[in-house]
């Protein structure tokens, strides 16, 4: 089965945007490294800065995947759509942040995600994507 990997808005700029925060590998060696992680199950591995984008994504998954793993990024703490459509998907849902949002300000502390989400990873950098990767491959079999 296929499990989405969804990422949002700027992580684009992984590698070069805050590399004392968020590291200086770039969303390629990202993906890389997720591929490897989920092998054999396939992925689709996705980042769009637009909150409709990660909408329509997950409303695809409803019928394409098995698992979703999602760093919503900022609208972490700001999307109730994307809490919407996620509660609209059956499957096991895994949040990670590369950063520990927890040590960092205030208005990163609540996620509207967490509500819906059966696992919740920060603070472990890349391997976050990777430790939620090994535990959804368990969970689809
Ligand atoms: C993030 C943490 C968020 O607070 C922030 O807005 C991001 C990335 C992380 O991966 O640590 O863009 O989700």
């Amino acid at each position: 089965p296929l499990i989405h990997v969804l990422n949002g808005p700027n992580l684009n700029l992984l590698g070069k945007r805050q590399p004392d925060i968020y590291g200086s590998e770039t969303l390629a060696d990202l993906e890389a490294l997720c591929r490897a992680a989920a092998a054999p199950h396939d992925i689709r591995f996705l980042q769009s800065n637009w909150e409709g984008q990660i909408v329509d994504w997950i409303h695809e998954a409803r019928d394409e995947a098995a698992a979703i793993v999602i760093n919503p990024a900022a609208l972490t703490h700001t999307s109730v759509a994307v809490l919407d459509a996620l509660n609209a998907f059956d499957g096991p849902v895994i949040e990670v942040h590369i950063s520990q949002v927890h040590k960092r300000e205030a208005f990163r502390h609540h996620s509207y995600v967490s509500m819906r989400a059966d696992g919740v990873i920060a603070g472990l950098g890349l391997q976050g994507y990777v430790a939620a990767l090994r535990h959804v491959a368990t969970l689809i079999g």
